[in-house]
């Protein structure tokens, strides 16, 4: 049975001090979130040492938005697994739409990375989906499988224990327009099945979250269903008190 995990993706918003408001504020309010779901949240560099040092003994796990593949080099502005670790991180964002698009980071190098982070103990959270542009073209699966094959090309069955692969379309992240569950649902069965098929039974375990303008107002139906095993939130993971009615829905 695949784990329910609540996470944030608080992208460029939060300095420091402001993650460690925001984090008070979950940790204040997690109290009517059912003890079943993992709650993740994906600060900017600068303040995961804070914000992981202000969550230990707490339920929060804390991950970096991005890592580069290299143990160490030349690489301005990059950030490795090691320091990622070294900071308290566990789990890292690899492939987010915005790192996809702005940042023209391909499949293959996405490959490097989920590697270097397995390789390195660290969890990735390996977001995939696709466009507005393709959906309407009807390539929606033929990108996911795409997606699938190619950035986790580099990852075995004995890895999939520490993998969680995120669905999220492009054409929902930041827009207000949310994949209805039905098609989100869609969607998630189609993944756990390229996931089994490459990998068999350890493909089933997995854990499938959904992002793109998750709300608390959405979030208790798409959880509901049987292959949406958590979800990925941006915007709404902003303020506590709309990151814990996420979490907390049901
Ligand atoms: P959103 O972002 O919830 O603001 O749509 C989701 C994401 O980018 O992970």
């Amino acid at each position: 049975m695949a784990r329910t995990i609540i996470a944030g993706n608080w992208k460029m918003y939060r300095t420091r001090s402001e993650a460690l408001a925001l984090v008070n504020g979950i940790l204040a309010g997690a109290g009517p979130v059912p003890a079943d779901r993992e709650l993740l949240v994906f600060p900017a560099a600068t303040a995961i040492a804070a914000v992981v040092e202000r969550c230990r003994y707490s339920r929060i796990s804390v991950g970096g938005q991005n890592l580069h593949p290299q143990r160490e080099g030349a690489f301005t502005g990059e950030i490795s697994a090691a320091m990622l670790i070294e900071a308290g991180a566990t789990h890292v964002l690899v492939g987010h739409s915005e790192r996809r698009a702005l940042f023209a980071e391909d499949d293959a190098f996405l490959a490097c990375k989920v590697r270097a982070a397995l390789d390195a103990g660290l969890e990735p959270v390996f977001c995939l989906g696709e466009t507005l542009a393709e959906r309407e073209a009807g390539q929606t699966e033929a990108v996911v499988a795409s997606q699938v094959r190619l950035g986790l090309g580099e990852v075995s069955g004995a890895d999939l224990a520490k993998l969680v692969v995120a669905y999220e379309p492009v054409w929902a992240i930041g827009t207000g327009r949310t994949a209805t569950p039905d098609q989100a649902e869609t969607a998630h069965r189609f993944l756990r099945g390229q996931l089994v098929e490459r990998w068999g039974a350890a493909g089933s375990g997995v854990p499938l979250l959904y992002g793109g303008s998750v709300k608390p107002g959405n979030a208790a139906e798409l959880l509901s269903r049987p292959e949406i095993n958590g979800v990925l939130v941006g915007g709404a993971s902003l303020e506590a008190a709309s990151f814990l009615g996420i979490a907390a829905a049901k």
